[in-house]
């Protein structure tokens, strides 16, 4: 115990060392702190959301916490730090804006490193590894700054990125926490279910995020929780959506598209049938394959009844078709 408290606190020194770098030295200034300007975000969200900025450099991190007496072992535990073969050290985070990851009380476990270039052959995002405190997944970037905001709406919005929550809390929604990528694990569902058993997918509008988003889906429905989604328009994420039409264009698309899960497999599948009638067999069994994933069978018979309407087939077919799953998965 020990040993994580001093990975907490070594941490924490590292993100006030990235906030320090961002806010009081000029190349944070002039390279990390305009990047995010420039992204439209607000003072008050970037200091909200603690971010950082890391400079350019291969030791700026590693000099100063080992100068002010921070072990090498814990640097490197928490992947701030790399081993050379000759066991000197350099920093893993260079020439990026930093968003620490949290947990629910607010103790930093990690980070994730943007890159500020436009070059698509450096990685995007350069993240912590899994470490003694950080375990990836059973974490939900921004929960602790969305927890009570999810209790009090009933509803928890789920996102991708960390950009997505920065700016769904600037524009005022704060019930959204994001799976920081489109693998959701079973672990950030029970995570979510603590606050709310209601989940709105608010995935990036493109094939991944879409894909993705079925497939959490069927997580979260077997996992007995409401789920609807929301696609945004042209391969937007809510982060851009946001940027491009506006905070209070933004909670009115929210409030007037989102989707029960049904509708929304159904018709995402249904625009590759083109009316074969095969096909559309297959998107009928594919849509009652997720209603049998349900627990609650008060749910299961509601939304039956729902798919039966919105594909014109008798309820007892579908019945039939979900018994048969559930005896093949049994
Ligand atoms: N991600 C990651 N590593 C990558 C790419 C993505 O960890 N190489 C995670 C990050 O948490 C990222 C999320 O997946 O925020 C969603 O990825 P993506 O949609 O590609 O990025 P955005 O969040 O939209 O980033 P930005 O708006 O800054 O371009
Ligand atoms: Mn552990
Ligand atoms: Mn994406
Ligand atoms: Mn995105
Ligand atoms: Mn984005």
């Amino acid at each position: 115990q020990d040993k994580r408290e001093s990975l907490y606190v070594t941490n924490q020194w590292a993100n006030k060392f990235f906030r320090e770098q961002l806010w009081d030295s000029d190349l944070g200034r002039s390279i990390g702190l305009s990047y995010f300007k420039e992204r439209g975000y607000r003072e008050d969200i970037i200091k909200k959301f603690e971010l950082g900025y890391s400079p350019d450099a291969w030791t700026s991190l590693v000099d100063k916490a080992q100068e002010e007496g921070y072990s090498k072992e814990f640097l490197i535990e928490l992947g701030l730090a790399v081993e050379r073969d000759d066991k000197s050290l350099y920093d893993r985070f260079r020439g990026r804006v930093l968003f620490p990851i949290h947990n629910l009380t607010g103790r930093v476990l990690g980070f994730g490193g943007r890159t500020l270039k436009t070059d698509k052959t450096v990685p995007k995002y350069v993240n912590s590894p899994e470490s003694e405190i950080y375990h990836k997944s059973n974490i939900l970037y921004g929960l602790h700054l969305a927890k009570k905001a999810i209790m009090d709406n009933d509803v928890c919005y789920l996102v991708e990125g960390y950009a997505d929550v920065l700016s769904c809390h600037q524009a005022g929604v704060e019930n959204v926490v994001s799976s920081s990528g489109t693998s959701l694990t079973t672990g950030q569902i029970k995570l979510i279910s603590r606050y709310s058993k209601n989940v709105v997918i608010l995935y990036d509008g493109d094939a991944a995020g879409i894909k993705a988003s079925l497939r959490g889906t069927d997580m979260l429905l077997e996992e007995g929780l409401n789920v609807k989604v929301l696609l945004f328009p042209d391969g937007n994420d809510p982060d851009s959506y946001i940027k491009t039409f506006g905070a209070s264009a933004f909670k009115e698309y929210l409030s007037k598209h989102k989707e029960d899960f049904v509708f929304y497999k159904t018709n995402i599948l249904l625009k590759d049938t083109g009316g074969d009638p095969i096909k559309r067999a297959e998107v009928i069994r594919e849509v009652v394959q997720s209603i049998a994933l349900i627990p609650d069978e008060i749910k299961v018979s509601v939304y039956l009844k729902q798919c039966s309407t919105l594909l014109d087939i008798e309820e007892r077919v579908l019945l039939s078709e979900l018994n048969k799953i559930r005896i093949d998965t049994a």
